[in-house]
Order: C-alpha cells, then sequence, then structure tokens
C-alpha cells in the first residue's frame, strides 16, 4: 500500500462566523478523507483574533508568520468585531500576514451554483465563470501615510497608494497565466488610469509590456466605473479579470452577489514562488448580524478547502469536493441566503452525506 501523505494546516477561525463556518468546514473535510484516504490532514489551531486582543493586547504572537511558515497551508475564517476599530483588527491580523508573506495573488473564482438564482436576470448556472485576480501586497493597502495635526481643524491624513513595477509585473504575469490556461483564454485588465495617473499608467503601460509574451491570450482594458456596469450587463463577456487590491475587494464583493451571494466566494491569498504557504479563506467577514445563530452559509469556505486541496497537490480531493458541494446545492439544500432553508451544520450534514453515500 503506498504511504499517506500527511498536510499540516494551520486553522485560524479568528473572529464571528469565521469560527462557525471553519468548524463546518473541517466537518466536510473529515469526511473527505474518510472517503479518500490517500492522504490525511494534520491541523493546528491557532486563536488569534479579537478574543486574543481583549485579553492579551494583540492579535497574533510578533512571531505569526514564522510558525505559519511551519505549515502545509492556512484556513482562516474572518478577523473584526463589532467593539474593536477594524483597522486595528484587520491590520492586527490579516494584513498582517497577506504583505509580510508576500501572499501577493489573491484569486478569487466565481459562478453561479446550478439551482441557485443569480441577482442577474436571465442569468444561470454556467453563464458567470469568472477568475477574479487581486493584487494582495500592496497598491492602495501599503499602510503608507499618517496624520499630522490630529485634533487640529487643520488636521491631515494621507493614504499612499504604492504601485512598484516589481509589484505589479508579478500579478498581471499571474493573471495572463491564469487566462492562458483556461479554456476562453481572455483576460480583462481593470485599471483608473484617467485620473489616477501615476500608478495606474505605469499598471497599464506593465499590462501592454507583459503582453507581449502572451499572443495567445485575448485582453483588454476597462476603467473600473465601467467594469461595475459590464459585469451586470455583459457577463458572459468576461473570464478573468485582474485589478488593483482595492479595485478587486470592491468587485469581489459585488461578483459575489451577482453569482448569489457572498455566502459562497471562495478566494485563496497565494504566494505563487511557494516560498511560503498559502491562506485560505472566505471572500465575506464577520457578518456580526447572523454571528451565533447558526446560519451561515458554510460553502465560501468549503469552496476555499477545495482551492486549498487544489494547491497543496490533492486535485482529485478537491475535484470530488466540489462536487459534492455542486451536488447538494443543486438539490436545493443551501442556506437562507441562497434561497434555502437549512442551517450551518444541516449543509454540513448534507455535504457529509453526499461525500460518504
Ligand atoms: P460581511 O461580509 O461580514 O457581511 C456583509 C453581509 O453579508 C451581512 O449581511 C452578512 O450577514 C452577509 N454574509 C456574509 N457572509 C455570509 C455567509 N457566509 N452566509 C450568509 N450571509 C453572509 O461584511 P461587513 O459587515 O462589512 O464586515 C463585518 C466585519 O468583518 C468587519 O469587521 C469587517 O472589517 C470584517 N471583514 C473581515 C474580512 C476577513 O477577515 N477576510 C472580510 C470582510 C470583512
Ligand atoms: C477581503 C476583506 C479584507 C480586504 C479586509 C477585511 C481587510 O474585505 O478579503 O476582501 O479588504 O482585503
Ligand atoms: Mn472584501
Amino acid at each position: 500500500m503506498p504511504e499517506q501523505k500527511v498536510y499540516s494546516i494551520a486553522l485560524i477561525p479568528a473572529d464571528g462566523i469565521g469560527k462557525e463556518v471553519v468548524e463546518a468546514t473541517v466537518k466536510v473535510l473529515d469526511a473527505l478523507t474518510q472517503k479518500i484516504t490517500s492522504f490525511r490532514l494534520e491541523y493546528t489551531t491557532y486563536d488569534w483574533g479579537s478574543d486574543r486582543y481583549r485579553k492579551i493586547g494583540s492579535f497574533m504572537p510578533p512571531d505569526g508568520t514564522s510558525q505559519l511558515k511551519k505549515h502545509d497551508a492556512c484556513l482562516f475564517g474572518s478577523v473584526g468585531a463589532p467593539d474593536i476599530p477594524d483597522h486595528v483588527s484587520l491590520w492586527g491580523l490579516l494584513l498582517a500576514i497577506r504583505g509580510p508573506m508576500q501572499l501577493y495573488a489573491n484569486v478569487r473564482p466565481v459562478k453561479v451554483f446550478k439551482g441557485t438564482k443569480s441577482y442577474i436576470r436571465d442569468v444561470s448556472e454556467g453563464d458567470i465563470d469568472w477568475l477574479l485576480v487581486r493584487e494582495n501586497s500592496e497598491g492602495e493597502y501599503s499602510g503608507h501615510g499618517g496624520r499630522s495635526h490630529v485634533g487640529q481643524p487643520w488636521e491631515v491624513a494621507t493614504e499612499v497608494a504604492i504601485f512598484t513595477r516589481v509589484g505589479v509585473e508579478r500579478i498581471i504575469r499571474f493573471a495572463f497565466e491564469a487566462a492562458r490556461s483556461r479554456e476562453r483564454k481572455q483576460l480583462t485588465v481593470v485599471t483608473k488610469s484617467n485620473s489616477l495617473r501615476n500608478g495606474l499608467v505605469l499598471w497599464d503601460e506593465v499590462a501592454n509590456e507583459v503582453s507581449h509574451d502572451f499572443p495567445d491570450v485575448k485582453w483588454d482594458k476597462m476603467l473600473v466605473d465601467a467594469m461595475t456596469v459590464r459585469m451586470v450587463s455583459r457577463p458572459r463577456s468576461l473570464d478573468v479579470v485582474v485589478g488593483t487590491n482595492l479595485h478587486m475587494d470592491i468587485l469581489s464583493d459585488l461578483a459575489a452577489v451577482l453569482s448569489g451571494s457572498i455566502g459562497v466566494a471562495p478566494s485563496s491569498n497565494l504566494d505563487p514562488t511557494r516560498k511560503n504557504p498559502s491562506l485560505f479563506e472566505p471572500v465575506h467577514g464577520s457578518a456580526f448580524d447572523i454571528t451565533g445563530k447558526g446560519v451561515a452559509n458554510p460553502v465560501a469556505t468549503i469552496w476555499s478547502a477545495c482551492e486549498m486541496l487544489k494547491w497543496i497537490g490533492e486535485e482529485d480531493a478537491s475535484a470530488v469536493l466540489f462536487q459534492a458541494l455542486e451536488e447538494v446545492t443543486a438539490k436545493g439544500q443551501c442556506t437562507v441566503d441562497l434561497g434555502g432553508s437549512l442551517n450551518t451544520l444541516e449543509v454540513v450534514d448534507a455535504l457529509r452525506s453526499e461525500l460518504l453515500q
């Protein structure tokens, strides 16, 4: 018998519904690894997040990223709590991991599941099949800036977006590669170089340069404002999309809801060089309005786990899990946000039965 492979997975459930959806995902992964026994997942759970901050004043230990580097991958829930300012929590945990670990490609697939409804009229399964690629290490989220004359009427605050040629080129190249690997081989580069005349002009120039290495990829450029119109009015015209950190943050929430619900949208924070482990998480946040009610849709995190399995080399298991997600959703076994009536644990049970039948 071939030796069973073992992968070390860091779990960071953190806050709000993040805790609920990570717990749900682990239960589904347990069923998957009962069905497919050629590998095993070994978890280390980190109690990083707002509870820790309230107790000892920090979201994660100073050597947090070194601890994560011991693992093959990380599965993250969500960070953010109503009683802590969001910029403190986000920069205390998630953004303190993404940038320093150089997880520079944030990949967010979008699709309409069979049996569910898009918010766009006449759009159903297969009509939205996008891969959103977000620059994840710099741009508007570089953290450059400051405040002076605090409290004075002439108080000033600056937020400086940083675009490096290296940072821009690596993400645009990643997006061209992703487009090349897909059937339609199409890429849309989102920009705003009409008003942002420095950073986004560099962004456009680099896109143009990199495109010469990909003559087989058909590409175009869209201003971010017009892009929102195209996503709604011509969703079938899009395949892979690449944009800056802020632009794709906003467009990915829009994409998620257009496809049916923010509760299904997954994301992968990748270090494509594979020097560091990558981190997988739902696109959504802590969802204070439904925390503790047991109704959060776990699909986004389970789909993120599918992406994690694919990334660590378990493509077959990833496909089996994704198929189970599709089957269960098609049968209407889903949470309220997707038009169903199940709670989180009932979706988990449905998935476990689908996998273990
Ligand atoms: P949110 O994504 O948490 O919630 C937006 C809306 O979507 C809410 O009505 C919520 O109930 C609904 N929703 C989200 N996930 C759902 C799910 N799985 N199932 C069903 N409904 C779901 O966005 P927000 O309200 O702007 O943010 C809340 C907190 O989360 C803030 O502190 C924010 O900074 C943080 N946040 C964290 C992350 C992250 O850690 N990756 C991402 C986004 C927001
Ligand atoms: C996301 C989130 C984060 C982001 C926040 C919470 C920092 O909204 O992953 O989309 O903007 O990157
Ligand atoms: Mn977001």
